[in-house]
C-alpha cells in the first residue's frame, strides 16, 4: 500500500525528488542538473522518460518527462505516474512537484488523481507464481507539492480506484484451471465483505431455478459449476437512481465444440475481463461514495466440451423466456449476458452498462487500445466516451445497424447466437439488445483492451483492468 500526502513544499527527507521536464522546453529545465550527461543517457524529456539525475545529500534527484507543453493532458500525467514508478520501485520514499508545473488550463485535482493512479497502476506486478520471489515495489509514501485539501483527497481517490484497476488485474492474470467460478466467487465475495457491498451467491441449484438457460448451456460442456453472483452499493440517503452493471464472466473460453485454435485459446483467461472490472469498480464504491444505488450482475462459467457440451443446433431458453439456436459455442457470452440482461431488466434501472470481451471483430477493428461501444442511448454512449477519455481509457461508438438484425434469425428458434460474418461486433450487440427492456443501455465490447499483449505504459503484459476508471469516474460525476 502506498500512501499519498501533499505538502507546501518539497520535503527535504524523501528517497527521490522527481522534477518534470518538458521536451520542447530546454529553458525551463532545472539548471542544477548535469544536461550533458542526462541527454547524452537519452533523456530527451519525452512521456515516460525517467532518469535519476544525480544525488543531493541522501536524496537522489530524477527527472520524468511530460512532452511537449502544449499536447500535455491528465493522461500523460498517469503515463508519468507509472514511468516514476516503474522506474523507481527499489525507492521508498517519492516526492516531486510535478503539479507545479503543469499548465495553468489543467485542472489540480484531476492531475493529482492521475498521478496517484499512475504510481499505484504502474507499482503492478504479477509475481504469484515466479519462484524466483517477487519482486514487488518498495514505494511506501509519494509527497506531492501541491494545495491543500483538495489535492491530498483527489490522490487518495486515485489510488482507490487504481487499486480497484489492479484487483482486476489479479483476477485476470490468476490462470483459467485455478481460477474456476468457485474460486471466483471466494473472492468476489471476500472483496464485498472487506468493502462492505452486499453480495448474494446464486449457485448451480439456484442458476437452475432463475431459469438461467445460456449460464446453463454455455456451462454445460465443464465439470467446473457455474455461479452468478450479485453485488449492491447502497449510498447513505436517498439513492438517486439506480444504476445496474452486467460482466461476462467466463473464467475459460476454449470455444467449445466450436473449438478455438491454440493459438487463439492462448490469452482466454482474459474472458472474464467484464466481471473482473464490474466487481473491481464496485469494490471502489463504498470508498468513493457516489450517490447512486449501483447493482452488479456477475455470470460466471468457464466454456468447456466436455461429453455433454452443448453441441451446435442445440436451442437454449433464455431467462426472458426467447429462445436461442446455438450454431456456434464459441460465441458464448452473448448467451450468459443475455441471462443476465434479462435479469437485471427485471428491476426498472435508470442505467444499464456491460462489459465483456465479446468479440474478436472488435479486436480486430479496433485494436488492442479501444474498447467498441454501443446501447441504444446516444446521450449515455456519448457520456461514456467523453468518461473514457478523461480516464484514459478509450473507446470508440459502433452503430447498431438495425438491418443487421436479420442475420441473428433462426429457422428453429427466436434467434441464433452468431450474425451473417460481417459486423461481427455490432451483431453481437443487436443479439443482446434482445434481452435489454426499459433502461438507457450500453455495452463495452473490451475484447481488445482486455488484455496486453506485451507491457504497456501503466499495465505488465496480461490483464490490463480495463474498464473500471471509466466506470468509477461515471459513477462518481452522477
Ligand atoms: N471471448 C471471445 C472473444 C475474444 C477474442 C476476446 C479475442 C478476446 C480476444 C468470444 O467468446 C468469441 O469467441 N467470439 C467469437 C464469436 C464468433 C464465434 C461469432 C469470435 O469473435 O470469434
Ligand atoms: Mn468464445
Ligand atoms: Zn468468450
Amino acid at each position: 500500500m502506498i500512501t499519498f500526502a501533499s505538502a507546501r513544499r518539497t520535503p527535504t527527507t524523501a528517497d527521490v525528488v522527481v522534477l518534470a521536464v518538458y521536451s520542447d522546453r530546454p529553458d525551463s529545465r532545472p539548471s542544477d542538473l548535469d544536461w550533458t550527461s542526462i541527454e547524452a543517457r537519452g533523456f530527451e524529456g519525452k512521456p515516460g522518460q525517467v532518469q535519476v539525475a544525480t544525488k543531493q545529500g541522501k536524496t537522489l534527484v530524477a527527472v520524468v518527462g511530460l512532452g511537449e507543453i502544449d499536447k500535455v493532458d491528465t493522461t500523460a500525467v498517469r503515463k508519468a505516474g507509472a514511468a516514476i514508478a516503474r522506474a523507481l520501485k527499489k525507492h521508498k520514499t517519492i516526492a516531486t512537484p510535478l503539479l507545479e508545473d503543469l499548465p495553468e488550463r489543467i485542472d489540480h485535482n484531476a492531475a493529482a488523481q492521475a498521478l496517484a493512479e499512475g504510481i499505484v497502476l504502474g507499482s503492478y506486478s504479477f509475481d504469484l507464481y515466479k519462484s524466483d520471489g517477487a519482486k514487488p515495489s518498495a514505494i511506501t509514501r509519494v509527497v506531492v507539492v501541491g494545495e491543500g485539501r483538495g489535492v491530498a483527497a483527489a490522490m487518495q481517490t486515485g489510488a482507490q480506484i487504481a487499486q480497484g484497476v489492479n484487483f482486476a488485474r489479479d483476477l485476470i492474470n490468476e490462470p483459467g484451471g485455478t481460477l474456476t467460478p468457485a474460486e471466483m466467487t471466494k473472492r468476489v465475495v471476500a472483496m464485498a465483505r472487506q468493502a462492505g457491498l452486499k453480495v448474494v451467491v446464486h449457485d448451480e441449484a439456484a442458476i437452475k431455478r432463475l431459469k438461467l438457460g445460456g449460464l446453463l448451456g454455455v456451462n454445460r460442456g465443464s465439470t467446473n459449476a457455474p455461479r452468478f453472483v450479485q453485488l449492491e452499493y447502497r449510498p447513505t440517503g436517498r439513492a438517486k437512481g439506480t444504476l445496474a452493471l452486467v460482466g461476462k464472466g467466463i473464467t475459460f473460453d476454449s470455444g467449445g465444440l466450436s473449438i478455438k485454435t491454440g493459438v487463439g485459446m492462448m490469452t482466454m483467461k482474459c474472458d472474464m475481463s467484464g466481471a473482473a472490472a464490474v466487481c473491481a469498480a464496485m469494490s471502489v464504491l463504498p470508498a468513493i461514495r457516489p450517490a447512486c444505488r449501483v447493482i452488479g450482475f456477475v455470470p460466471m462459467t468457464d466454456n468447456m466440451l466436455g461429453g455433454d457440451a452443448t453441441r451446435p443446433g442445440d436451442v437454449l431458453r433464455i431467462r426472458n423466456g426467447k429462445t436461442v439456436e446455438v450454431l456456434n459455442t464459441d460465441a458464448e457470452g452473448r448467451l450468459v449476458l443475455a441471462d443476465a440482461l434479462a435479469l437485471a431488466c427485471e428491476e426498472k434501472h435508470d442505467v444499464l452498462i456491460d462489459l465483456a470481451t465479446l468479440t474478436g471483430a472488435c479486436r480486430i477493428a479496433l485494436g488492442t487500445q479501444v474498447a467498441g461501444i454501443m446501447g441504444n442511448d446516444e446521450e449515455l454512449v456519448d457520456r461514456l466516451v467523453e468518461t473514457g477519455r478523461e480516464a484514459g481509457e478509450m473507446m470508440w461508438p459502433l452503430p447498431l445497424v438495425k438491418e443487421y438484425r436479420d442475420d441473428l434469425r433462426s429457422s428453429v428458434a427466436d434467434l441464433k447466437n452468431v450474425g451473417g460474418g460481417f459486423a461481427g461486433a455490432i451483431t453481437a450487440g443487436l443479439f443482446l439488445q434482445e434481452f435489454v427492456d426499459g433502461a438507457a443501455w450500453a455495452h463495452l465490447d473490451i475484447a481488445g483492451p482486455a488484455f496486453a499483449d506485451k507491457d504497456w505504459p501503466y499495465c505488465p503484459r496480461g490483464g490490463t483492468g480495463f474498464g473500471v476508471r471509466t466506470l468509477v469516474r461515471y459513477l462518481m460525476s452522477l
